[in-house]
């Protein structure tokens, strides 16, 4: 069936019209002007779009990927958490208040879900009813998204008085109520009972042009995630250990969440929960001063310092009542065992910050010793509140569910890993006022996180599970990195894998890879060098970053550096493409160099390539509602392999369709910076 534009008579269910202009649910108010697009399409304007201030606030369902951007502007966010008490509920939601002032282009499913919302409204006005409203990845249908109301529609209207006889129908009385708009081209009901929607091509030359305009550009396109301030605890190495793959995956993935919930609106805090405090420090410190080791020793000979320390501590009665004393001092303030402390970190975190320096990765680091001032009062509270008690000389927190209590003190009067991740969580919340906070971990300490967050919901610090309520609290737990032989990454002598060794060897390998190729820079050393480390980082990152962070993946330096198939290597090569053409189109005098002209479908290619192109807030929305930077990398290769389609059918320098196709290049390689800066990636323009 199709949709021309007209007004079509809205045929509600048991016959009672409806008012085809009400917004459904997760509307954003339009704000048209006159901003003319495509001059061909006299019914298109261009609206700008404000997501300020329309509608009472709602409850969304923070857990589901639709519920969590839904409606923009209307999510739930806490007003005023002060987690200050002990027992304190964390209730009190509020509507977020977009910044008014900031222009937004909507996702097409966000407006897809509005206009069938509509539909849904005026065929069914009885049944309050979220539109559900999914991409059609089949391209089989030749429809671009689906709407799948029909079927649990119908089991809900199923046998009342004049209700349609078959989910089918009640697609129908669903496509005949779809107001006029300039969206969507054809509506067809399709199986048995999916509505497959098809964008007209006018809105999407439309949507694309919007990154043109002066005002608007790829910015404009992002999401509004439903909170304000999110804490992302990542990366989280320990002193005087070396810094593993499995402190790299944290720093990859929980770099590219930053960035994402940065872009989605979010006011981020990455924090580095350095494991820089506990008994280990006594009986190193112990051992070096007894050994005649030099504070300041690097890194590497800390590592083995402390290996055998450990040994003497194990062995050796005598050292470790030694290595217990040193501890106490330490605890206790003692000046010179601080500063001798203060020495062992600076080692470490030199060079953790090589790490980070190489990778273009930002983070504060607030290491376990940060909240150690703040362990004896809140143990104090929560066994005055009831919520901790006294077994076996230990402080615990029982919760139900749980086979094991959560130790906030141990029995010797220490306090342990847990007591810290429970003390930090509230100084997250009343101190830095998170309202979501998402830890990144291997997925070994998942239990340790229930724990934790089962004794916070106890606390009543953050809402129960399920109900999608703020603040929220994530245990984000990824797959080991395994080597070639499908076991735990090692080197040949089954040590630990450095990571410094790691990323050294990714760039040689491009290096020799590029020169191989003849691609030797015309012997300028810096340029093949700093080519190479671009290549080989990104190649790294998006290795891990593609897969599905639970499970394990096997580390392969051959695979990720594949010039074809789903590598960064390939997303290079296809951006410098695109460079290249632009380039191309400039020195011909017509077009490029930003000047494309008005973006025309003209074949299916550059259709299914716009579509991609218009299809980038909600890569990025999936991968924030699921904390799964896989998302946004499918997205991406999707993107660039429909590129690859274009640029293979159609010829765009010399063509007559040129200044169009320069266009959609363009809109392109915005598109695809994005994501690249998203994933951390550096772009070559040129290899
Ligand atoms: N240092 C820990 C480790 O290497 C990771 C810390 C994660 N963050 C946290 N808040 N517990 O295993």
């Amino acid at each position: 069936m199709a949709l021309n534009g007209r007004t079509r008579p809205s045929l509600g269910w048991k016959g009672l019209l409806s008012s085809s202009g009400t917004m459904g649910f997760g509307a954003v108010r339009r704000i048209a002007t006159t901003t003319a697009c495509a001059k061909r399409h006299t019914s298109c304007l261009l609206p700008r779009w404000s997501s300020s201030g329309n509608a009472a606030p709602t409850t969304a369902s923070a857990s589901t990927l639709t519920g969590l951007f839904a409606a923009l502007s209307l999510a739930p966010r806490p007003c005023s958490l002060r987690a200050s008490a002990v027992g304190a509920p964390a209730r009190g939601l509020c509507a977020q208040s977009a910044d008014p002032s900031s222009l937004r282009v909507p996702g097409v499913k966000r407006e897809l879900e509005t206009l069938m919302g509509s539909a849904l409204e005026a065929a069914f006005p009885d049944q309050r009813q979220e539109p559900i409203v999914v991409q059609t990845t089949n391209p089989k249908f030749d429809c671009d998204y689906q709407c799948n109301n029909a079927m649990p529609l119908f089991a809900r209207v199923k046998g009342e008085d004049g209700a349609p006889s078959n989910p089918r129908a009640v697609a129908e009385a669903i496509v005949a109520s779809i107001p006029a708009n300039d969206l969507v081209e054809e509506a067809a009901v399709a199986g048995p009972g999916f509505i497959n929607l098809r964008l007209r091509d006018s809105f999407l030359e439309g949507r694309a042009a919007t990154l043109f305009q002066p005002d608007l550009s790829v910015e404009s396109w992002a999401p509004q995630a439903p909170c304000r301030r999110a804490v992302v605890d990542f990366s989280s190495p320990n002193v005087a250990k070396e810094m593993h793959v499995g402190h790299l995956r944290s720093t990859i993935i929980g770099d590219t969440l930053c960035r994402c919930l940065e872009f989605s609106g979010v006011d981020v805090k990455r924090l580095n929960h350095v494991g820089d405090w506990g008994t280990q420090f006594g009986m190193l410190i112990q051992h070096m001063e007894e050994e005649g080791v030099a504070f300041d020793a690097a890194v590497e000979d800390l590592q083995v310092l402390y290996k055998a320390s450990k040994v003497r501590f194990d062995e050796d009665p005598e050292f470790k009542q030694r290595a217990q004393r040193a501890v106490v001092r330490l605890q206790g303030g003692d000046e010179e065992s601080r500063e001798r402390w203060g020495k062992i970190c600076d080692a470490s975190r030199r060079e953790f910050t090589k790490i980070y320096d190489a990778l273009g990765v930002t983070i504060e680091e607030r290491g376990e010793s940060f909240y150690q001032p703040y362990l004896e009062g809140l143990v104090g509270e929560l066994l005055e509140s009831g919520v901790a008690e006294m077994s076996d000389g230990a402080a615990c927190v029982f919760v139900e569910g749980q086979d094991a209590p959560l130790i906030v003190r141990k029995s010797d009067g220490g306090y342990g890993y847990a007591t810290t991740d429970l003390a930090a969580l509230r100084q997250r919340l009343s101190e830095e006022g998170a309202d979501w906070i998402v830890y990144l971990t291997d997925s070994g300490q998942a239990q340790h996180f229930r724990g934790v967050f089962a004794a916070a919901r106890k606390c009543g610090w953050v809402p129960e599970e399920g109900t999608g309520g703020y603040p929220r609290v994530d245990h984000v737990g990824f797959g080991l990195v395994l080597g070639e032989d499908g076991k735990r990454l090692r080197t040949r002598s089954g040590d630990v894998v450095r990571l410094s060794d790691l990323l050294g060897e990714a760039v040689s390998r491009c290096k020799a890879q590029l020169v191989e190729r003849g691609n030797d820079f015309g012997g300028d050393e810096e340029a093949l060098d700093r080519v190479a480390r671009k290549i080989g980082y990104s190649a790294i990152k998006y290795a891990d970053l593609k897969q599905n962070k639970q499970s394990n993946y096997e580390f392969s330096f051959d695979r990720m550096l594949d010039l074809k198939g789903n590598t960064a290597v390939y997303l290079q090569y296809a951006h410098a493409r695109v460079c290249s053409i632009l380039a191309k189109a400039e020195a011909s005098g017509a077009g490029g160099g930003g000047e494309g002209g008005e973006i025309r479908v003209t074949c299916g290619a550059e259709r299914a390539l716009l579509a991609a192109i218009c299809q980038f807030p909600e890569a990025v929305e999936d991968c924030v509602a699921d904390l799964a930077p896989n998302r946004l990398c499918e997205y991406l290769y999707g993107l660039t392999s429909k590129f690859t389609d274009f640029y293979g059918e159609c010829q765009v320098v010399g063509s007559e369709e040129q200044a169009s196709r320069v266009r959609m290049c363009e809109a392109t390689l915005e598109v695809m910076r994005k994501c690249f800066f998203l994933l951390g990636m550096e772009p070559l323009d040129r290899i």
